[in-house]
């Protein structure tokens, strides 16, 4: 049996003549359900659209006007300079930017339609659809193996019934290419496990609520070159069913796994950082557009 989990965004408020993607006025509570299938081109499922986004921490512009097309089911690597605000696009992607205090966001990022940053649109369903791995491997240290990639559910009051969990773990645990490696540890300590191992446990427990899209933050910066190769074949492996997008500072990395590159600089310190340009892979790493990429690429700044 198959445990089955939300696959829509729930909106909570409607302010006054705020139009919905589709430009009907939505009701309080009413589900925006994202479309299976959506027309288009076979892959487009889980597409993005990032338009005009800028991101703030205080009056501190440190992401300016990000206009970016993210393909579905494909992986999306952001490069660029120490604080060019990589991470801060990532984290404005899933709503978690606005949690810092004093931080915002404008612009809208629509995923296969819907407005993501839309203020009736749920932050925490939004963070269902769009997961999110970190540079440091998080699992919780007091839950066990098992409980770590349920951790999502059960946050969410969605515990599923016994055989259900077991199937769902198995089949989570196997996607992030874990499985065999825990199998007989289930209940062991999510601490108990290699960094490599972990962060594949972060990812199984990422996967675990059916989100569409996995934001990976440097996932495979704290590992070693056979951990690192590792989540790399995970991260082609995942880019079948979902969409993915990794900030990376490995220029090799992004040329081997990556669809798509997106370069982002910044004029100098303080500057907001920009999007320079962003590509197929292979047309940016091989024949950029703009000098600047090339330079970063190439290693001589940044
Ligand atoms: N929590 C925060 N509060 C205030 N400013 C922040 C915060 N996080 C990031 N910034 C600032 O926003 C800008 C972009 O930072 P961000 O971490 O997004 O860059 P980055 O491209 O991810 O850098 P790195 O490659 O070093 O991880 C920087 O100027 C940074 O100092
Ligand atoms: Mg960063």
């Amino acid at each position: 049996m198959t445990a089955t989990v939300p696959t829509s965004i729930t909106t909570t408020t409607t302010p006054a003549g705020a139009a919905s993607p589709a430009g009907a006025a939505l009701a309080a509570s009413e589900t925006l359900t994202l479309a299976a299938e959506p027309p288009g081109p076979p892959g487009a499922v889980g597409s993005m659209s990032i338009t005009d986004v800028s991101c703030y921490y205080g009056s501190h512009l440190a992401v300016a006007d990000v206009s970016l097309e993210i393909p579905g089911r494909a992986v999306t690597a952001f490069i660029g300079p120490s604080g060019c605000g990589k991470s801060t696009l990532l984290r404005a992607i899933n709503r978690m930017h606005e949690v810092i205090p004093g931080a915002r966001a404008e612009g809208s990022i629509e995923l296969d339609g819907v407005d993501l940053c839309a203020k009736e649109v749920d932050p925490v369903a939004v963070r269902s659809k769009v997961g999110m791995v970190f540079q440091k491997p998080n699992p919780f240290p007091a839950m066990s193996i098992k409980d770590n990639v349920l951790a999502g559910l059960i946050i969410r009051g969605q515990r599923p019934r016994a055989s259900a969990a077991d199937e769902l773990v198995e089949r989570c645990l196997e996607r992030a290419h874990l499985w065999d490696e825990v199998k007989d540890r289930l209940k062991k300590s999510g601490d108990s496990l290699s960094g490599g191992q972990q962060q594949r446990l972060c990812i199984a427990r990422a996967i675990a609520v059916q989100p569409d899209v996995v934001l990976m933050d440097e996932p495979c910066s704290a590992l070693d070159p056979i951990s690192t190769l590792a989540i790399e074949e995970l991260m082609r492996d995942l880019a079948r069913d979902y969409t993915v997008v990794v900030v990376t500072h490995n220029m090799a990395q992004a040329n081997r796994i990556s669809d798509v590159t997106a370069f982002f600089s910044l004029a100098s310190a303080g500057q907001p950082g920009r999007l320079v340009e962003s590509g197929p892979t292979g047309q940016i790493f091989s024949a950029p557009k703009v000098a600047a990429t090339r330079d970063y690429i190439e290693g001589r700044f940044g």
